[in-house]
């Protein structure tokens, strides 16, 4: 168990494995293989536990909870599968990428195949809602994922737009994932909110946090390059928060290094070194706790317990994270 917090669904995240690699099976189709192999390289299965977990704080975990945390889980599979693509990576969870072993064009298809078996596994539930969210949540990841392509090179791109883009690409699916398990238990709808509120905000602060780690990370412990965000020309927030206290000199030698082509190890630490001076680390991960606090007083609504207490050490893991 990657999340030490995340014991208390232990049994029930294996169930999810089970039960994923059972919707392979049924309906994987001739790309079976290599989605079993993609599902079954790891990860912190982070999303289907915020499932599993919404719906615990509203009564007993409905057998329905399990489906959709698997459904959640492919959802998300299926998005790094395109974000593979997209930000051309050939390492993740510690293995070859699916466009790494069997190229963007195979790997697109499998993306898509994966979304539509996720979304037939939530439709045979029956309940229309359920249907919306995680569709809804398809979208917003989609556009996220375009906005992210519209700021690409762009050194200017403002910070709002920035977390309006990892708000769609990352935060909508645990925003969506915490309002599915409140919703298969029948809550309220402002525990619904409630619930939904705090997915959202865990969202933002991990990605920060993500953003945060492809620069000052470990490559071995995450499993994936560092480095990228600043190869691809995808700036973020560490990049845009010193890019905004810089002066017109030294935004003219980042411009300058930028140039490179590909960039260099020299330039890159350049960069960083930047970034450091600038103190474009602790800002980012000062945001991202707010965000924390903003998902911690979200749960201050919900039922106590000790569902209520694994959701608030998630919290307490996203900013100590290195995985
Ligand atoms: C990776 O998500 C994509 C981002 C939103 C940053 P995770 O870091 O949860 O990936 P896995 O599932 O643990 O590999
Ligand atoms: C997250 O952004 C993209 C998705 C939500 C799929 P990144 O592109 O930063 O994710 P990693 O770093 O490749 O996991
Ligand atoms: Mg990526
Ligand atoms: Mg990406
Ligand atoms: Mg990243």
């Amino acid at each position: 168990m990657v999340i030490s917090s995340l014991k208390l669904v232990e049994p029930d995240l294996l169930r999810v494995e089970q039960q994923l690699v059972q919707l392979l099976e049924q309906r994987g189709g001739v790309l079976k293989g290599p989605a079993e192999m993609m599902f079954r390289s790891g990860g912190k299965r982070l999303r289907p536990a915020l499932v599993l977990l919404s719906s615990r704080l509203y009564g007993a975990q409905p057998e329905s909870a399990i489906s959709i945390a698997a459904a959640v889980e492919m959802v998300h599979g299926a998005s790094l599968i395109h974000d593979d693509v997209i930000d051309d990576t050939d390492l993740r969870r510690g293995q070859p990428t699916m466009k790494a072993i069997s190229g963007n064009r195979i790997a697109v298809l499998l993306g898509d195949l994966l979304l539509c078996q996720a979304l037939l596994a939530v439709a045979e539930l029956d309940r229309v809602v359920l249907v919306q969210v995680v569709s809804q949540a398809v979208a917003d990841m989609t556009a996220g994922q375009i906005m992210e392509l519209r700021y690409q090179g762009n050194v200017e791109t403002q910070v709002d737009h920035y977390l309006r883009m990892i708000e769609g690409k990352t935060a909508a699916l645990m925003e969506a994932g915490c309002r599915l398990g409140a919703l298969l238990n029948h809550a309220g709808t402002e525990q619904i909110d409630a619930c939904a509120r705090f997915g959202l905000n865990l969202g933002m602060a991990f990605q920060i946090s993500d953003d945060v780690l492809d620069i000052w990370g470990n490559p071995d412990k995450l499993g994936k390059p560092t480095g990228n965000d600043l190869r691809e020309r995808k700036y973020t927030l560490p990049f845009l928060h010193a890019y905004q206290q810089s002066q017109k000199p030294q935004r003219n030698l980042v411009r300058q290094l930028l140039t490179q082509e590909p960039l260099e190890t020299g330039a890159m630490q350049a960069l960083v070194q930047w970034m450091d001076q600038n103190g474009s680390r602790e800002h980012s991960l000062e945001l991202a706790q707010r965000y924390i606090g903003r998902a911690r007083e979200a749960l201050l609504l919900t039922p106590p317990g000790p569902t209520r207490t694994t959701l608030e050490e998630l919290l307490d893991y996203v900013m100590k994270r290195e995985q």
